[in-house]
């Protein structure tokens, strides 16, 4: 018998929002695995530590972010098959993802290497946009609205089109790419429409209107852009 894989999601950050069934499943679990940056704490196991028992045997994935596909997959392909090892010896592994396993998560590239030889469970957690959207008290959307999801690393043509199409976007990955976020959605007059958001939920969060935001912005940071607001949600006084 082969062990299964597990991914949980651990929500944005506060440790209060990781879901009641991750917390048991990581609890529980002999076998955790989860990304660093090389040299770094792991923000997903900082998020779950409260929950990983001292004789919990911990994977640690340690993942380059360089522009080139290549060294990250390499380090995928290593974590993929050591977490088979254990998988092999019949142990479930627990892999620890930030947010929603499935939502812009590393849990994917594990998912895509071994979903085909292995039982695989995931666990929704809360995800950054919706705590983003939650913390800075801008609803995301409501009735016919439709949200798009841009990451701030795609080239600004794709960028603009994709925020005609949407009544509501959320811009994900800003980190260095603020500047040309932030003239980007000048030139589009819809800086007044935007809020920023860092580290939502946690004690150095930041949330302010796109106009008071920072010159550089941290990896996790976002931006909420919401074009018009519905009527539904304003009702005549
Ligand atoms: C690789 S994606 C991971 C998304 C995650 N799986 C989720 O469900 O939200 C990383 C991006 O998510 C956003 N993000 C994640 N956590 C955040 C937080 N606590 N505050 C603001 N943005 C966050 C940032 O835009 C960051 O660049």
């Amino acid at each position: 018998m082969t062990g299964k894989l597990v991914g949980v999601g651990l929500g944005p950050g506060d440790p209060d929002l990781i879901t009641l069934k991750s917390a048991r499943l990581i609890a529980a679990a002999k076998v955790i695995a989860y990304p660093a940056l090389p040299g770094t704490e792991s923000f997903a196991r900082r998020i779950a530590a409260a929950h990983i028992s001292d004789d919990t045997h911990e994977i640690v994935m340690e993942i380059p972010m360089t522009p080139e596909r290549g060294p990250a997959q390499a380090a995928y392909d290593l974590g993929a098959a050591r977490i088979a090892e254990a998988l092999d010896l019949g142990d479930d592994v627990v892999v620890l993802c930030e947010g929603d396993p499935f939502f812009y998560g590393s849990f994917m590239y594990l998912h895509a290497r071994l979903a085909a030889r292995y039982e695989v469970d995931v666990v929704p957690g809360v995800t950054s946009v919706s705590a983003a959207a939650a913390r800075a008290g801008r609803p995301l959307a409501a009735r016919n609205d439709t949200m798009a999801t841009i990451p701030a690393t795609l080239d600004d043509v794709t960028i603009r089109e994709r925020i005609y199409q949407a009544d509501s976007i959320a811009i994900l990955k800003v980190g260095r790419h603020l500047g040309r976020i932030r003239a980007l959605l000048s030139a589009l007059g819809l800086t007044q429409q935007a809020v920023y958001v860092a580290h939502a939920t946690l004690g150095d969060e930041v949330i302010l209107p796109l106009s008071d935001a920072p010159a550089s912005a941290p990896y996790f940071s976002m931006i909420l852009v919401t074009k018009g607001a519905d009527p539904w949600l304003n009702p005549p006084s």
